[in-house]
C-alpha cells in the first residue's frame, strides 16, 4: 500500500507566516506559555464541585448544549462582569460559551473576517489570535502602544490612512489588560478615545480581556470598553481557562445584540463540554472571589522570583517589564539579537520562551522575548533564567 503524502494535501490558504518554535512540552522550565499555576489550584474544592452537580444537572448531558452554552454559568458570568468590570447592561442572552477565548476569537473570526479584511490591532499582539487571522488572510496593521497601551492617535491615524485608500478596517482588535506579550494596561483616557474611534468611523472593538482575573498588586483596572460603550460596538473575550485549568478550555463571549444573526449562521462555533461548564459554574459561584486571591499571592511570588532572578542574571544592556497582574514579563534585548534564532539552543538546556517575532504579522521584533511565570516553582524560575542568560551570553547577546 502506498502511503499518502498529507503535506502534498495541506491546505494552500495556511500562510507560511504563521510557523511557529519547537512545542515546548517536555521543557522543565516553561517561560513560554500562560499556563494555570497549578500550585494556586484547588483540587478540592473542584472535585467537591464536581460531585455536588453531576446528581443534580448530570441527566442534562443526554442532550447537545444550548446553542450559547450552559445558562447558569452565562448568568453567573454576566453577573460577575456587572460587578466587577463596569457599568455592563447586556445580559446572559448576550453571552455565548466557547473553548477558551481562542475559541471566541476563533468563532468571530469565521463570522466576520474576509480574505484581505484589514483588522487594527496593537504593536506586537497575542500570536494565537494573530495567526487566526492571518489564517482567514485578514492584514493586521499593528499600531504603536506605550506605557498606557494602544497609541489612539496613531490608531485613528492608520484606519484614516486605510480609508482614504479605499479599504474600511472590519475590527479593532485589542487585548487592552495585562497585555499579551507587553503585559501593558489600556489607560482609562485611551479607552474612552478607542469607544470614540469605534464609534466615529463605525469600526467594531474586540476587547479580549483574558487577563482581568490576574490583578497582583496593581491599581484597580479601568472599567470594560464594552460597559462604556453601551454595549453596541463591542465584544467582550475572556475565558477562565488560565484562572482554574488551561485544560477546562472554557472561554465567553459578550456580543452586541446586532451581532446577532450574523454569529448565528456560524452556531456560535462549537460550544464548550458541557460538563466542564456546569462543573466551573459551580465552583465559581462558591469559591471565586477568594480563589483569585489566592493566584494573585501565588504569581506575586512568582513574578517577583523572576524579575529578581533578570535582575541578578541579566545586564543593564537588557530592559524588562515588571507588570502588576498578568502572567507575562516582555523582555527588550539589544539590537542585532534575533531571539528566534538562538530559542532551539535554550530549548535542549530545558528552557522555553516565545522569540518576538510571533507576536507580529511581518514577524519583526526579533530583540524580544515574552516570558511567563505561572507554571513553575520559585526555584524553578530562579534556576531556569541563570541558564537562560548563560545561552545567551554565549552568543554574544550581553556583549556591549
Ligand atoms: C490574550 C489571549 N487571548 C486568548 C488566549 C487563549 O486562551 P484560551 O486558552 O482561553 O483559549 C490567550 C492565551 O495565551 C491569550 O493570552
Amino acid at each position: 500500500m502506498t502511503s499518502i503524502n498529507f503535506n502534498e494535501l495541506a491546505s494552500k490558504s495556511i500562510p507560511k507566516s504563521i510557523i511557529m518554535p519547537t512545542p515546548a512540552q517536555d521543557a522543565k522550565y516553561i517561560f513560554s506559555v500562560t499556563y494555570t499555576d497549578p500550585e494556586a489550584m484547588e483540587l478540592d474544592d473542584l472535585a467537591y464541585s464536581a460531585s455536588n452537580i453531576i446528581p443534580k444537572e448530570g441527566r442534562d448531558l443526554a442532550t447537545y448544549p444550548p446553542t450559547l452554552g450552559h445558562e447558569g454559568l452565562r448568568e453567573f458570568i454576566a453577573n460577575d462582569l456587572k460587578a466587577n468590570r463596569g457599568n455592563i447592561k447586556l445580559n446572559q442572552e448576550n453571552i455565548f460559551l466557547s473553548s477558551g477565548a481562542g475559541g471566541s476569537i476563533e468563532t468571530l473570526v469565521d463570522a466576520f473576517i474576509d480574505d484581505g479584511d484589514v483588522v487594527m490591532m496593537e504593536e506586537f499582539s497575542y500570536h494565537g489570535s494573530l495567526n487566526m487571522f492571518l489564517r482567514k488572510g485578514a492584514k493586521p496593521v499593528h499600531v504603536k502602544m506605550d506605557e498606557n497601551g494602544m497609541d489612539t492617535q496613531a490608531l485613528e491615524d492608520e484606519i484614516t490612512k486605510n480609508i482614504n485608500a479605499g479599504v474600511k478596517p472590519k475590527f479593532i482588535y485589542t487585548i487592552p489588560v495585562y497585555h499579551n506579550p507587553t503585559g501593558v494596561t489600556l489607560s482609562q483616557s485611551r479607552r474612552e478615545e478607542m469607544i470614540e474611534i469605534s464609534n466615529k468611523y463605525n469600526i467594531p472593538i474586540i476587547e479580549n480581556e483574558s487577563y482581568a482575573d490576574f490583578l497582583i498588586d496593581g491599581e484597580k483596572l479601568p472599567p470594560a470598553m464594552i460597559g462604556m460603550d453601551g454595549g453596541d460596538n463591542v465584544f467582550y473575550i475572556s475565558a477562565y481557562t488560565k484562572l482554574l485549568g488551561c485544560a477546562l478550555r472554557l472561554g465567553f463571549t459578550m456580543f452586541p445584540e446586532e451581532a446577532r444573526e450574523t454569529l448565528s449562521r456560524v452556531g456560535f462555533g462549537t460550544s464548550p463540554s458541557h460538563l466542564t461548564s456546569m462543573v466551573v459554574n459551580e465552583y465559581l459561584r462558591e469559591n471565586k472571589n477568594r480563589y483569585v486571591q489566592g493566584v494573585a499571592k501565588s504569581l506575586e511570588n512568582k513574578r517577583d522570583a523572576m524579575l529578581r532572578s533578570l535582575e541578578t542574571y541579566f545586564p543593564s544592556t537588557c530592559k524588562w517589564s515588571a507588570p502588576s497582574g498578568g502572567m507575562i514579563i516582555w523582555v527588550e534585548l539589544p539590537k542585532g539579537c534575533n531571539t528566534w534564532d538562538v530559542y532551539d539552543k535554550a530549548l535542549a538546556r530545558g528552557v522555553s520562551y516565545n522569540p518576538g517575532q510571533i507576536f507580529r504579522a511581518d514577524r519583526a521584533g526579533e530583540n524580544f522575548l515574552r516570558l511567563t511565570y505561572t507554571h513553575n516553582s520559585t526555584e524553578e524560575i530562579t534556576e531556569g533564567i541563570s541558564i537562560l542568560s548563560e545561552v545567551f551570553n554565549e552568543e554574544g547577546f550581553f556583549e556591549s
